[in-house]
């Protein structure tokens, strides 16, 4: 994209999974890669973009030096580092799995393997995404909804509960959609379209998201 439609804005794309420990060698984790949002971030940059990437552990890298890379683990660090981007940013993209829960204490040592079974107290993490649809102010505000069952729904509630522009809905029943795939297959809510699109690449997949994001905009 030579048109460098981004020029002068400010994009802030949370990227992976968040990781919360359990002792000193587990955690709660689930199987995003960061695929998808530095993705995102890479074709942001592309159109002349400043972007903030924060990205939980993920073994990608980025290639574009107008990314700023942000490494965090816990979902709490992760709200630390948004919303020390998020006011000055005009438009923001939540493509991280956050972790909705996470062990109340870190044990400090390496739990021993004794009873036959165990038990982890677990309390909710901050909803990141929520808190910046509460703060908007001015910015484009887009989220993920990974679903596995009455998709659709489920994405357009979270789009009203989190006070989102658009929403990007992928379905772990789509064959190559969702996670660790170089694939996904959305569907975009806005607050007034439905936008339906075939399985492409991760890159594809984020050019259809910034086209969309551009259309509101201009509105
Ligand atoms: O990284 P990849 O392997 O490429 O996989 C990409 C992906 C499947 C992770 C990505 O496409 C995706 O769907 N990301 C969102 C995953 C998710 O956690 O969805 P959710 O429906 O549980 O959450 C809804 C939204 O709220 C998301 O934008 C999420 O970032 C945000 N959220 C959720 C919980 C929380 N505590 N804080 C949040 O900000």
């Amino acid at each position: 994209n030579s048109k460098k439609s981004l020029a002068g804005k400010t994009v802030l794309i949370t990227a992976g999974p968040t990781y919360e420990a359990i002792d000193p060698v587990r955690f709660i984790g689930n199987h995003s890669s960061g695929k998808m949002g530095y993705s995102l971030a890479e074709e942001a940059a592309k159109r002349g973009a400043k972007v903030i990437l924060i990205s939980g552990p993920s073994s990608l890298k980025t290639t574009n030096e107008n990314i700023d890379i942000h490494r965090i683990t816990s979902a709490n660090e992760m709200y630390e580092k948004v919303f020390e981007f998020y006011r000055t940013s005009d438009i923001a993209i939540a493509s991280a799995a956050v972790a909705d829960y996470a062990p109340k204490v870190a044990a400090t040592e390496k739990i021993k393997k004794n009873d036959d079974t165990l038990t982890i107290e677990l309390v909710k993490n901050p909803d990141i995404l929520k808190a910046m649809g509460e703060q908007k102010t001015h910015q484009i505000l887009a989220g993920f909804a990974l679903e596995t069952n009455n998709e659709e729904e489920n994405a357009k509630a979270k789009l009203e509960k989190k006070n989102l522009d658009l929403i990007i809905l992928n379905s772990l029943r789509d064959e190559g959609a969702g996670f660790k795939n170089d694939t996904n297959k959305i569907k975009i809510f806005t607050r007034t379209e439905k936008l339906e699109f075939g399985l492409k690449s991760k890159e594809d997949v984020a050019k259809d998201i910034l086209d969309c994001i551009e259309n509101q905009i201009l509105k």
